[in-house]
C-alpha cells in the first residue's frame, strides 16, 4: 500500500523519503525511547477505550493490549531495535506492534493523533518524576532532621554577610534547609495536581467525530479529569515549565546548603568532617579531601535553571495547536530531572554521613562579639536604656574589647564600668554563647527548646 521508500506511517502522499539530515533533525527516537512504558501504558488504556464504546471489535482490542505488554517486554529487556526511520517512540512501539498482531494494530490510532498522545506520556513522565522528587525531598527531609536533633543545643556563629553575627545552634540551621524543602515539597504536590488532567483524546486538535470516552482513558491512567480543551491539551507545555522551574527552586536550596558544606569542611572553618564516602582525593596533594560531592550539587542549578530556560524560549510566542518546535521540550526535562534526583541523592547521603564537629563550631560561636546584641539587650532591659543608646554602649565596650585583644566575656566588670558606670555583675550572665541562644526563645527562634519542638512537629507531619 505505502510507497516503501516513504515513511509507513504517514507516507501515502509522499513519493520519496526523507534525506539524511532531515531524519536527523526530525527524530526524537534518540531520547523519548525514555517514555516507552508511558506510552504503551496510554496506547493500552486508549484500546480498551475505543472497545468499550464499540468503536473497534474486543478482540482487536485484546490483541493490541497483549502485543503492547510484548512490546514492553522486548524494550525492557533491550532486545527491541529502535528505528530513527520511525522518527519517535510513538511510531516505533506502533511498527512492532504491527509486526506482533498484524491489522489490529492499524486500528489502535482510531480518534488519537500524536499530538494528544505526546503529550498524554510525556506528562505521564513528568508525573512520575514529582513522585520520585517528593520521596527523594522527604528523604532528605529525614537527614536534616536526624542531624538538627543531635546537635539541637550546639552552638555555632549565625552570619550575615558572612561576618559572626549571633550566636546560632546546629539543629536551627539544619532546620533552616527542613523549611526551604518544604517549600520544595509543596511546589513539587500543587504542580502534580494541577498538570493531572489528561490530554488523551484531544487528538490532532480539535477533538474528534468518534464517539470516544475521555473520562475512561483519563481515570485509567491515573488522571483527575480530561483537559476541557483540545487545543490547548495539545499544545499545553506549562507542567513540563512548572517542573522545571520547581526543580530549579529546589537546586538553589540545594546549591546554598553545598555552597555551605564546602566553606564548613575547608581547614580554615573545620565545623564539619564529611564522610571518605562522599569526598575525593588529590592526584599531587597527599593531605586533600575535596568535597567534590557538594560542588557539584552546587553546579547542577546551572543546568537545571538553564532547562527551564531553554523550555521558556522555546515556548514563547507558539501559535496554536501543536508545532515541533515542542519535541525539544524533552531532552531539557530529562536532563534536568536526571540532575536534581542525583543532586538530592547525593545531598541526602552527604547530610546522613556528615559529622559536625562541636568543638570547632563552639570555639567559633565566642569569638567575632557574637553576643554584642545580648549586651545591648541586657542593658534595655536591666538598665531601661533606650535600645539606640545601648546599641552606643555596646559598640564601645566592643572596641575595649578589641583594644584589649579579648572577647566580650573576658573583659572585667571595671572595665566594663569605664564606659558605663550602671553595668552590673548580673550582665555577665548573658555574655556567653549558650546563654545568648538559650535566650532566644520566640517561636522559630534558636533557642535549643525551640529547635525540638520544631524536629518535633516535623517527626509528627512525616509519621
Ligand atoms: N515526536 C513528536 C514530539 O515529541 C511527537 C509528536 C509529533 N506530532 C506531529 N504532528 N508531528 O513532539
Amino acid at each position: 500500500m505505502t510507497k516503501s521508500s516513504s515513511n509507513a506511517m504517514w507516507g501515502g502522499r509522499f513519493a520519496s523519503g526523507p534525506d539524511a539530515i532531515m531524519e536527523a533533525i526530525n527524530a526524537s527516537i534518540g531520547f523519548d525511547k525514555r517514555m516507552a512504558r508511558q506510552d504503551i501504558d496510554g496506547s493500552r488504556a486508549h484500546a480498551s477505550m475505543l472497545a468499550a464504546q464499540g468503536i473497534i471489535r474486543d478482540t482487536d482490542a485484546g490483541a493490541i493490549r497483549e502485543g503492547l505488554l510484548t512490546v514492553l517486554s522486548e524494550i525492557e529487556t533491550g532486545s527491541f531495535e529502535y528505528s530513527a526511520a520511525l522518527e519517535d517512540i510513538h511510531m516505533n512501539v506502533e511498527a512492532r506492534l504491527k509486526e506482533i498482531v498484524g491489522e489490529p494494530a492499524g486500528r489502535l490510532h482510531t480518534a488519537r493523533s500524536r499530538n494528544d498522545q505526546v503529550a498524554t506520556d510525556f506528562k505521564l513522565w513528568v508525573r512520575d518524576q514529582l513522585d520520585a522528587a517528593e520521596g527523594a525531598i522527604l528523604s532528605l527531609i529525614g537527614g536534616l532532621l536526624d542531624q538538627a536533633e543531635a546537635g539541637a543545643d550546639w552552638v555555632m556563629p549565625g552570619f550575615t554577610h558572612l561576618q559572626t553575627a549571633q550566636p546560632v545552634t546546629w539543629g536551627h540551621h539544619m532546620m533552616a534547609y527542613v523549611e526551604m524543602l518544604r517549600r520544595d515539597l509543596s511546589r513539587v504536590r500543587d504542580a502534580r495536581v494541577r498538570m493531572n488532567e489528561s490530554p488523551l483524546g484531544a487528538a490532532a486538535l480539535a477533538g474528534t467525530s468518534f464517539p470516544i470516552d475521555r473520562d475512561a482513558t483519563a481515570q485509567a491512567l491515573g488522571f483527575d479529569r480530561p483537559s476541557a480543551n483540545s487545543l490547548d491539551a495539545v499544545s499545553d507545555r506549562d507542567f513540563a515549565l512548572e517542573f522545571l522551574s520547581t526543580a530549579s527552586i529546589c537546586a538553589v536550596h540545594l546549591s546554598r546548603l553545598a555552597e555551605e558544606l564546602v566553606i564548613w569542611s575547608s581547614a580554615q572553618f573545620r565545623f564539619v568532617t564529611l564522610s571518605d564516602r562522599f569526598s575525593t582525593g588529590s592526584s599531587i596533594m597527599p593531605q586533600k579531601k575535596n568535597p567534590d560531592a557538594a560542588e557539584l550539587i552546587r553546579a547542577k542549578i546551572g543546568r537545571i535553571f538553564g532547562a527551564n530556560t531553554a523550555l521558556m524560549i522555546v515556548m514563547k510566542g507558539l501559535p496554536l495547536a501543536y508545532s515541533k518546535d515542542m519535541q525539544e521540550d524533552k531532552e531539557q526535562v530529562f536532563d534536568a530531572a536526571d540532575n536534581w534526583m542525583l543532586a538530592l541523592a547525593a545531598m541526602d547521603g552527604m547530610v546522613r554521613d556528615m559529622t559536625a564537629n562541636r568543638e570547632s563550631l563552639a570555639a567559633a560561636a565566642g569569638s567575632g562579639f557574637s553576643t554584642a546584641t545580648d549586651l545591648a539587650d541586657w542593658c534595655v532591659r536591666a538598665l531601661n536604656m533606650p535600645f539606640r543608646d545601648a546599641h552606643h554602649v555596646t559598640g564601645s565596650l566592643v572596641a575595649l574589647a578589641e583594644k584589649e585583644g579579648c572577647d566580650l566575656p573576658d573583659l572585667s566588670l571595671e572595665q566594663l564600668q569605664s564606659v558605663c558606670a550602671e553595668i552590673t555583675q548580673d550582665v555577665f550572665s548573658v555574655l556567653s554563647v549558650e546563654a545568648s541562644v538559650a535566650s532566644r526563645t520566640s517561636y522559630g527562634g534558636t533557642a535549643p527548646v525551640q529547635v525540638r519542638a520544631q524536629v518535633t512537629r516535623w517527626r509528627e507531619i512525616l509519621a
